[in-house]
């Protein structure tokens, strides 16, 4: 990994193993974009890739006979107003109404290792060997604007994270109107854009289009990321698959409002954005002030989805996740929700959690319904009292009971939220989003407080610190359950600020709870995977994936998911049949075998289990116990999706490549098939590997280029059984 400068051509080129980003200064100072993309030779100059014919009816940067016009040029942070015509990445209004700006370089510099972005989520390092930041400084002289652009190379994954900083260097207020962690110029556009698209219960489906001209974007407005896009966007050649062939991913580290875009002019170039969603931010900068915008990871892979998928994973489980649980496994837990809903007091728990503790659950988590006034989702929200009906001795003394079965206990709670007719809601009428006089839309009988207010995070983190101290809880689960409306808080000068100050004060109330309680596991949380997004991640080591528990439903969101998110990170549950959102029966086997890959749950009744199903679980637990190292921590590839065919298969392999389990899942049973094999990936080619099922030994180069045999060649299926069937495969080495 390299920042290298060279100082006459004034060139840029971050490297690391796998890639090349190269841009340069152009007179009168600004910073043009060369090329991203597969690492490349370094060399004085690239000027040769500076495309710059001369176009009719284009806006000159001067008319000194070099024909330069910015809006035929790659720029790496486009501004509104001075030739660019394409959508910018900074544009603002200056107290005269002015939105021009014209930023030109003044300074840089190259340090070792990676600052943190003040109130952000961002990735760390954790030796500053690991990284290398480059910091350009460009200034508009007229209105005193500086931006400091952030560019971070990693070698640790291989990726680069981009932001930018925002001062208010002159004497007068100036509003950001839109401010972009990122704008990449990219010199063509045959390229197809893969997004994750979904709602509530069928979150992250994997949507692959031709990119076209004009803009094509994803975006959210409703307060938090949303299952209907995930901050994600990535664009890759049309010959790409899951293993071969170049993909650049590009993620966004927030939790709010965003926008994704790739604006394709007729030039046949795209730029890529990505940022705060500009329709619903402003920012009032006054003289002296700053502002830091979120951070955005690019990751490049020349290897097909799955090789830029494995760099965020690894990105994201070891240099995003921090604290205790990073790269620990995590312990089976037995979620109460679907096995009770909201109708539980102590007693009944505990006679589901003595149950759990003999199937080998390690962690009981009592999810929505322990405070006063929740008999159901229309009351209760906001002021974290316990019930004393259902709990009459207390929560200290329930939690102490779970202890004393040998488990740790865990707890739900919605802190951003507030049901009508709770004391915080009658007090404090003006901490509830709304503007007065105006009717109050709610959300699942639901108001949105006004984190952006620090005296409500205030309240709120007194609340769940009493909670958490007096309970003693090991875990807790961060629900939000609603999209915000009415936007407006009095207590804020300006508006359009609100939003981003909100997630603002989320984060801040997290990191205080975080820090007090270091080795509290969260688990994030939004009506199942509505806030799947890399920002929580800094804080909540792992997501709830999807209320959808359905297993097959399942395959595809975590299928999705991890184009983006590392197994570790996804909530996984085996739950009850029928299925509460589907009706659909799955076998226990399949339940489990599809839940293996995530954190590895239960959410169901077990005292209610069948003897033979207890004993399956028994050893579906202790299988999970005995491969958890692997199955959440090794590297992930996926190889058949769900979303083109009957079949799922993907594979986990051990970093010292002696183990791997491959999963197969069929949905539907067919009658006379065609003969089955799948090719596997990231084995040690050398290896002999005995591959269970089959029960016999094969080189890894086999499994890797022949295939795994799934049929046994008589036109039945080695694979037997009915619908929704699922089959592991352990492979060890023997040699
Ligand atoms: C939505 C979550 O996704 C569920 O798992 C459960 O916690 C409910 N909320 C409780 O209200």
């Amino acid at each position: 990994m390299q920042i290298i400068y060279h100082e006459q051509s004034r060139t840029f080129h971050l490297r690391n193993s796998v890639t090349s980003y190269i841009f340069r200064i152009i007179d009168p100072g600004y910073p043009v974009h060369l090329y991203y993309g597969k690492a490349i030779h370094d060399r004085e100059d690239f000027d040769h890739l500076l495309e710059a014919a001369p176009r009719p009816m284009s806006v000159l940067i001067a008319d000194d006979g070099s024909e330069l016009s910015l809006e035929h040029l790659k720029l790496e942070y486009p501004v509104y107003g001075t030739g660019d015509m394409r959508p910018p990445a900074l544009d603002i209004r200056a107290s005269n109404g002015s939105r021009l700006l014209d930023l030109r370089y003044e300074s840089h510099r190259i340090t070792e290792g990676k600052p943190g972005i003040p109130g952000l989520p961002a990735v760390y390092c954790d030796d500053s060997s690991e990284a290398m930041t480059l910091q350009i400084r460009l200034k508009d002289a007229k209105t005193g604007l500086a931006v400091i652009l952030n560019y971070t190379v990693t070698e640790y994954a291989p990726a680069m994270m981009r932001s930018a900083e925002i001062i208010n260097e002159g004497t007068q207020e100036i509003v950001l109107e839109h401010a972009m962690s990122l704008s990449l110029d990219l010199p063509d556009r045959d390229y197809d854009m893969i997004m994750l698209t979904g709602a509530w219960a069928r979150e992250r489906s994997v949507k692959r289009n031709p990119l076209h001209e004009g803009a094509q974007s994803i975006s959210s407005m409703r307060g938090f990321s949303s299952p209907h896009f995930n901050p994600f966007i990535a664009l890759c050649r049309k010959n790409c698959t899951e293993t071969e062939g170049e993909v650049t991913g590009l993620s966004f580290v927030y939790s709010g409002n965003f926008l994704a875009e790739a604006y394709c002019d007729t030039y046949d170039t795209v730029r890529l954005r990505m940022g705060i969603h500009p329709d619903t931010f402003k920012w009032h900068l006054a003289p002296q002030a700053s502002f830091h915008t979120p951070e955005a990871v690019l990751a490049y892979s020349c290897t097909g989805l799955n090789g830029m998928s494995q760099i965020f994973h690894k990105l994201y489980a070891e240099r995003l996740v921090r604290g205790y649980w990073r790269g620990r496994p995590r312990p089976v837990l037995l979620n109460n929700w679907e096995a009770t809903y909201f109708d539980f007091d102590e007693a009944k728990l505990l006679g589901i959690a003595a149950e759990a503790k003999k199937l080998g659950i390690e962690l009981f988590v009592m999810d929505d319904g322990w405070f006063t006034n929740r008999r159901n989702d229309r009351s209760g929200l906001g002021d974290w009292e316990y019930d004393p009906e259902r709990f009459p001795y207390g929560l200290g003394h329930y939690t102490e009971a779970i202890r004393d079965m040998g488990m740790m206990a865990g707890i739900w709670i919605e802190p951003e939220m507030v049901s009508p007719g709770t004391k915080i809601f009658r007090e404090h009428p003006d901490w509830v989003i709304h503007e007065e006089g105006r009717p109050m839309h709610p959300g699942r009988h639901e108001y949105v407080l006004n984190f952006a207010d620090p005296d409500v995070v205030q309240y709120i983190f007194e609340k769940l610190d009493r909670l958490l101290s007096e309970g003693g809880f090991d875990y807790v689960k961060w629900d939000m359950n609603r999209s915000m409306s009415d936007v407006f808080a009095a207590s804020l000068p300006h508006q359009d600020e609100l939003m981003h100050r909100y997630i603002l004060g989320v984060y801040s109330l997290y990191e205080r709870l975080i820090r007090k309680y270091p080795k509290t596991l969260f688990e994030s949380c939004a009506s199942g995977g509505g806030r799947f997004d890399p920002g929580m991640l800094y804080y909540a080591p792992q997501c709830w994936t999807s209320d959808d528990t359905d297993a097959y439903e399942r395959q595809k969101i975590q299928y999705g998911t991890s184009m983006v998110y590392p197994v570790s990170s996804m909530g996984s549950h085996v739950s009850a049949v029928p299925n509460h959102q589907l009706g659909r029966t799955v076998s226990l086997k399949t339940r489990a075998e599809t839940a293996y890959f995530g954190t590895f749950g239960y959410e169901m009744d077990v005292s209610k289990m069948t003897e033979d199903e207890k004993e399956q679980t028994r050893r579906h637990i202790a299988f999970m116990k005995a491969n958890r190292q692997l199955l959440q921590f090794g590297t992930f590839w996926r190889l058949k999706s769900p979303f083109e065919s009957n079949e799922t298969v993907w594979m986990t392999v051990s970093e010292d490549k002696t183990e791997a389990v491959v999963a197969y899942y069929r949905c539907l049973q067919q009658i006379n098939r065609g003969f089955r094999r799948i090719r596997l990936a990231g084995l040690d080619p050398d290896r002999l590997y005995h591959v269970s099922e089959l029960e016999i030994d094969v080189y890894g180069d086999e499994l890797m280029h022949t295939g795994l045999i799934l049929s046994d060649g008589s036109g039945g299926e080695r694979v037997s059984g009915t619908d929704f069937l699922s089959r592991l495969y352990m492979l060890r080495a023997v040699s």
